[in-house]
């Protein structure tokens, strides 16, 4: 069995122990080793980068749709099979967002945006690690919604690694599915039909609302730091990652921000101790925190 201390359980992006995907299904350490290194190596996909147990568990779940019992015959069937080879990366990117995910935080968002528009304008902020752009949209809306922040000047940059995550962003197009409830999401606004145009099953983002959301792309472990930014939302993207590469995306992300600059991550995660001398806490059930001198 692999691990890395979390056991057989897991953690969702919402920070809820996840057990159904999660019982690995066991086998050789070596060959699993081996696995992960065809992967980096030949699917281009960064192993490395991730924690053990959430390799492992995506792993043992493609290994059990494909009824496979040891990593060996997975491994086989990985290294001869295009198809599951695509399989896999896709169960391996971890894309999972929604507009205005977990409400509490974002009624703490809420009176940040209003604290930094007060400063004057124009504020600046990115969502870092943002996938399908459902994250700065929700900041772009909330800016316009309410009537203390000056949407019109809040500028938001979305990035991501994954280039399809971004195009989807982009288009600014959702649509709503038997397990995606867009319109409960959404509902955190009161009137949110203003900023997203509703046919059917189908969310498409006003232009109004997108003129102040840009996109690129930006891998927070190898790209260079951005600067100048007056909030940083980074959320649900350390909770997969290997704890030696949390370091070098915290530290890019300080040195983004702004001094006295805002950092919101996820509920679920935490600041290494060697940077927390860098972050004073605001509010340490939402996680949001300013950037010291
Ligand atoms: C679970 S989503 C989080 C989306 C959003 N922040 C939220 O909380 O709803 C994690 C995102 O991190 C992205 N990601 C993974 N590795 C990354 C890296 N090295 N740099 C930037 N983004 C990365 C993935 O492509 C994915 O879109």
């Amino acid at each position: 069995m692999i691990g890395d201390g979390a056991g057989d359980t897991g953690i969702d992006p919402d920070g809820h122990i996840v057990a159904d995907e999660t019982e690995t299904v066991g086998g050789d350490d070596e060959v699993f080793a081996d696995l992960l290194a065809f992967v980096e190596d030949e699917l281009a996909f960064a192993t490395s980068h991730y924690n053990n147990s959430y390799l492992d568990r995506r792993v043992s779940s493609r290994m059990r749709r494909t009824q496979c019992e040891t990593y060996g015959a997975y491994f086989e069937k990985l290294r001869t099979e295009p198809a599951e080879q695509e399989a896999l990366l896709e169960a391996l990117s971890i894309n999972v967002t929604g507009f205005f995910r977990n409400p509490d935080v974002w009624s703490g968002i809420r009176s940040v945006l209003r604290t930094l528009s007060k400063n004057g304008p124009p504020v600046r902020i990115w969502s870092a690690a943002c996938a399908d752009g459902r994250e700065p949209y929700s900041i772009a809306m909330l800016a316009r919604d309410d009537p203390e922040i000056d949407g019109s000047n809040v500028y938001v940059l979305g990035t991501d690694i994954s280039t399809p995550a971004l195009e989807t962003a982009q288009a600014g197009v959702y649509e709503e599915s038997r397990t995606v409830d867009l319109d409960e999401q959404l509902s955190f606004l009161g009137e949110y039909r203003q900023y997203v145009d509703v046919d059917g099953r189908t969310y498409r983002i006003t232009d109004d609302v997108k003129r102040n959301v840009r996109f690129r792309r930006h891998d927070l472990i190898n790209d260079e730091p951005k600067s100048g930014f007056d909030l940083v939302i980074c959320r649900n993207l350390f909770i997969y990652i290997d704890n030696e590469y949390k370091r070098p995306m915290l530290e890019t992300i300080a040195r983004s921000l702004r001094t006295d600059g805002y950092l919101v991550i996820g509920k679920a995660e935490t600041i290494p101790p060697t940077l927390q001398s860098s972050f004073a806490v605001r509010e340490a059930r939402l996680r949001i925190y300013q950037r010291e001198r």
